[in-house]
């Protein structure tokens, strides 16, 4: 089976059980119609493997989030199967998709922390989903999960800013502390939709730098978006090309040429640019903040 394996379905449930174990996340003939003649995704199929980082490229319509969102039970398909960690997204129950997407971390462009909380209270809230009841202050949190969310923070190298409220970090320290707070959950695949989109390129390149460390260290599955093609190179083990919808390319990074970097820019865009879409300024972010812990659950929530 190749990466972008078409599905042709498992016949015994040994074979579909090795085939969970090589792929993580499978997307079978996936096709997403949002009505009007709108393709959200368009006859998908492609196996992201265990362990793996896959990047998303695609100018702004292409479908990047779109897949993103099928992939954590957000969207339901028209049609085809999507496959997360061994479970059919479309065939469980509520409380079965509760547990799956527990084992799914997301991390997003305006990194949604609550501003005016401390650094360790916003990663105590990535153990929420296994908690009950609301946390409303540091201290209502067990020692056990606080003490974990400082040894998340110290593995994003921001164990000295635990203290400090999120919104005075830098928009690079504010994606380490959404990072930090989505290693919460222990996850076992994670999405990240455009997550350096609001940094400048050093604090990029340090935020990919450790998104690939912590995949190696965890045998972490992780499926990115970004515009960049150089930067997508540098950090994924794969490249995945999407256009209105389809696939247009899917390839492995390693041994890329010079030539066959930029037949992904046209590929990807459909013209010879050199830059896929264009990133966003990090005021942005800081504008999308969310004011209230709520408002930032409920921002979450539309991905969970
Ligand atoms: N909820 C929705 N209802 C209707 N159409 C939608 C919806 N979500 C996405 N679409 C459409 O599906 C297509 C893919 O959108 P998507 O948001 O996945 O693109 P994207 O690649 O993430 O773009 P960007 O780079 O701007 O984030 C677009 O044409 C978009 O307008
Ligand atoms: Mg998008």
């Amino acid at each position: 089976m190749t990466d972008s394996h078409s599905a042709s379905r498992p016949t015994t449930p040994e074979l579909q059980r090795e085939i969970d174990r090589i792929y993580a996340v499978q997307l079978d003939h996936v096709t997403k119609d949002f009505g009007g003649g709108v393709l959200g995704l368009d006859d998908v199929n492609l196996g992201f493997r265990t362990g793996r980082i896959s990047v998303l490229l695609g100018l702004s319509g292409s479908g990047k989030s779109t897949l993103l969102r099928h992939i954590n039970g957000l969207h339901t398909p028209a049609s085809g199967r999507v496959r997360v960690l061994g479970q059919d997204m479309d065939k469980l129950r509520r409380s079965e998709l509760k547990s799956v997407r527990r084992d799914i971390g997301v991390i997003f462009q305006s990194f949604n922390l609550v501003g005016p909380m401390s650094v360790l209270e916003n990663v105590c809230a990535g153990a929420l989903g296994s908690l009950r009841g609301p946390r409303i202050t540091l201290m209502m949190y067990p020692k056990a999960v606080r003490r974990g969310a400082l040894e998340k923070l110290d593995r994003v190298g921001l164990a000295d800013r635990a203290y400090q409220r999120a919104d005075t970090l830098s928009g690079g320290q504010q994606q380490r502390v959404a990072i930090a707070r989505a290693l919460m959950q222990q996850p076992k695949v994670l999405l990240a939709d455009e997550p350096v989109a609001s940094l400048d390129p050093v604090s990029a390149h340090d935020v990919i730098d450790l998104l690939r460390q912590i995949s190696a260290e965890d045998d972490l599955t992780v499926i990115a978006s970004l515009h960049q093609v150089e930067l997508a190179i540098d950090f994924a083990d794969r490249i995945i090309g999407l256009r209105t919808g389809q696939v247009v390319l899917d390839r492995a990074t390693a041994g890329l040429s010079a030539e066959e970097t930029s037949q992904i820019y046209s590929s990807v865009s459909g013209t010879d640019i050199a830059e896929v879409g264009s990133s966003d300024d990090a005021n942005i972010a800081r504008a999308q903040m969310p004011k209230t812990g709520t408002e930032a659950a409920a921002r979450v929530g539309a991905y969970r």
